[in-house]
């Protein structure tokens, strides 16, 4: 195999964040940017002989060329094969199925989740490890630190693979298998759900509307509703894939997946109502004219665990993002199982699930997932949902109205501001921050501040330390603020604030959650000097 040692310099802007390196495609496409990345990240592993990566994107432009260009990468850095999802496509919870099912060195996903896509949009590239989750922290900055010095890379002169072809092609003596991901995911989702209990709920008179929003996760949904669950094809909307996933944002909330909203809120309003991302590893959760916070589905989804024939002999522990709401944390007391409480990202979920202490984790970013994988996983929780409902006969609603009433409900919100400034964000994250030494004790209208913190995490399986993950006010009766900047934007910086209370009062439960968090936010704007320090007076986003 001939190979070509390519001279280049760094770049010194390929800090991976929340979830891998995300730029404008047309970073990406200047020269030698993606193979600088690339190389940083082989560079940083020590590749055993006879290795296997696995290489899958969510489709979005920019996919196909980026992965010709990394199989070339892999052959002159000594892996001896790589999988490749069909066209290119895996979904992000299916790459980290193939990992572990195949047991391949790691992964490499081409994706920027919900961002949109196109020429002009974002383009994302993340190593997931063998046990198929996104590398954590030590790794990522040993890729970054890599990309400061490289002075060259790796290319072997080999003819492009067709990936429309599904099996083998040997290369001179190196592998690329093109394969079909759709099977694999739906027969490990067919083992872990009552699929026929789901069917005989589908075709009893129930239905469901699934949005794959143009992207990803529509082959999977057409296989798994359709094919094996039964559901009528008119069931599916958004299911055709393209590049630039139809010219939308495939962020499943009440912003973006405005037509599944539209639906759900609608006369014929279906029984369940749900939407995946950009790589499917997302989700949203609707009932007829009602919505689930993914705080309360993951919560839901952990007290009725049992129902799952995956988890029928119960949960080891739970976990959630530090910012996610503390609805779970009631569930594992109840349950007598730990909880724990990790940075935003789903690479802190990983150890957990490996050293066994949790089974289920969830993010209130529309992110829930389970050991089956170390991805959270967006058709999976739909689901959930469905053998739920299948196997308790009530509706989306009443299962959540009755779990606060045993539980007591977390009211919660996210306020997204988006494309500020960077100097603009940072100031209010300096401004509230400057506060610190003297808001403890403080009362702000009804609610007395008991203590303040940039939280930090210390991972109880090895040990290692995240500090700045975000800086919390936490209130004397319970309710909190938390604000920090998003890890995965691409322009500007994105504040994001969460507001949670807790409330076990039936009158405040039936309340709208802007209009029982109102207080909270006007302290949270108070606080942080934000309108003032951005000229904002609205959220981008509200979820
Ligand atoms: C966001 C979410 C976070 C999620 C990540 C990847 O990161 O907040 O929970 O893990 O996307 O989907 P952020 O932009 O906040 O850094
Ligand atoms: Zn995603």
């Amino acid at each position: 195999m001939q190979l070509h040692s390519v001279p280049t310099q760094p770049f010194n802007d390929q800090k991976p964040g929340t979830s891998g390196l995300r730029k404008k495609v047309r970073v990406f496409q200047q020269p030698h940017y993606l193979q600088n990345f690339v190389q940083s990240i082989f560079d940083t592993l020590e590749i055993p002989p006879n290795a296997t990566l696995t290489v899958g994107g969510d489709g979005r432009y920019f996919n196909r060329e980026a992965i010709q260009i990394i199989i070339k990468m892999a052959a002159a850095n000594g892996f001896s094969k790589v999988m490749v999802g069909q066209h290119g496509i895996l979904s992000t919870p299916a790459a980290s199925h193939i990992i572990r099912k195949y047991h391949t060195f790691g992964g490499i996903i081409l994706s920027a989740s919900h961002n949109p896509a196109g020429p002009e949009e974002d383009f994302g590239i993340k190593y997931n490890t063998a046990n198929g989750g996104p590398a954590p922290e030590k790794i990522t900055e040993a890729i970054f630190a890599r990309s400061k010095q490289i002075d060259r890379y790796s290319l072997a002169d080999l003819p492009d693979v067709d990936l429309s072809r599904l099996g083998k092609t040997v290369l001179e003596g190196f592998e690329v298998e093109v394969m079909d991901a759709v099977a694999d995911y739906a027969d490990l989702m067919q083992t872990m759900f009552d699929f026929p209990a789901i069917k005989h709920w589908l075709a009893n008179g129930h239905r469901m509307v699934f949005d794959a929003m143009h992207a990803v996760t529509g082959p999977y949904a057409q296989e798994i509703f359709v094919r094996r669950l039964g559901a009528p094809a008119d069931s599916l909307m958004h299911c055709e894939v393209s590049e630039t996933f139809g010219g939308g944002h495939p962020d499943p909330n009440l912003t973006y997946a405005d037509a599944l909203v539209n639906v759900a809120y609608g006369a014929q309003a279906p029984d369940l109502a749900a939407a995946s991302d950009g790589d499917g590893d997302r989700n949203m959760i609707l009932g007829q004219h009602f919505f689930v916070t993914p705080s309360d589905s993951l919560a839901l989804i952990a007290a009725h665990a049992k129902r799952i024939p995956a988890y029928a002999q119960g949960l080891a522990g739970v976990a959630r993002s530090m910012p996610t709401s503390g609805a779970v944390d009631r569930v594992a007391t109840a349950l007598g199982i730990p909880c724990y409480e990790t940075p935003t990202g789903w690479k802190f979920f990983g150890n957990l699930m490996d050293a066994g202490k949790v089974t289920l984790c969830g993010e209130e970013s529309f992110g829930t997932g389970s050991d089956h994988v170390r991805e959270k996983d967006g058709l999976w929780a739909v689901l959930c949902w469905l053998n739920l409902l299948a196997a308790t006969g009530e509706s989306v609603e009443s299962l959540v109205r009755s779990h606060w009433q045993q539980y007591g409900r977390n009211v919660y919100s996210r306020h997204d501001y988006e494309a500020v400034p960077t100097a603009q964000a940072q100031a209010v994250i300096a401004h509230l921050q400057a506060q610190f030494d003297r808001l403890p004790g403080q009362t702000i209208g009804r609610y007395t501040i008991a203590t303040v913190d940039d939280f930090s995490y210390t991972d109880p399986v090895d040990g290692s330390v995240s500090r700045g993950q975000g800086l919390r006010i936490l209130f004397r009766c319970g309710s909190r603020i938390v604000v920090r900047l998003s890890g995965t934007g691409t322009e500007g910086a994105t504040i994001r604030v969460y507001l949670e209370a807790y409330t076990e009062d039936p009158a405040l439960q039936q309340m709208d959650a802007q209009d029982a968090l109102a207080e909270l936010i006007a302290v949270a704007h108070q606080l942080t000097q934000l309108p003032t320090l951005t000229g904002r007076q609205q959220p981008t986003v509200i979820t």
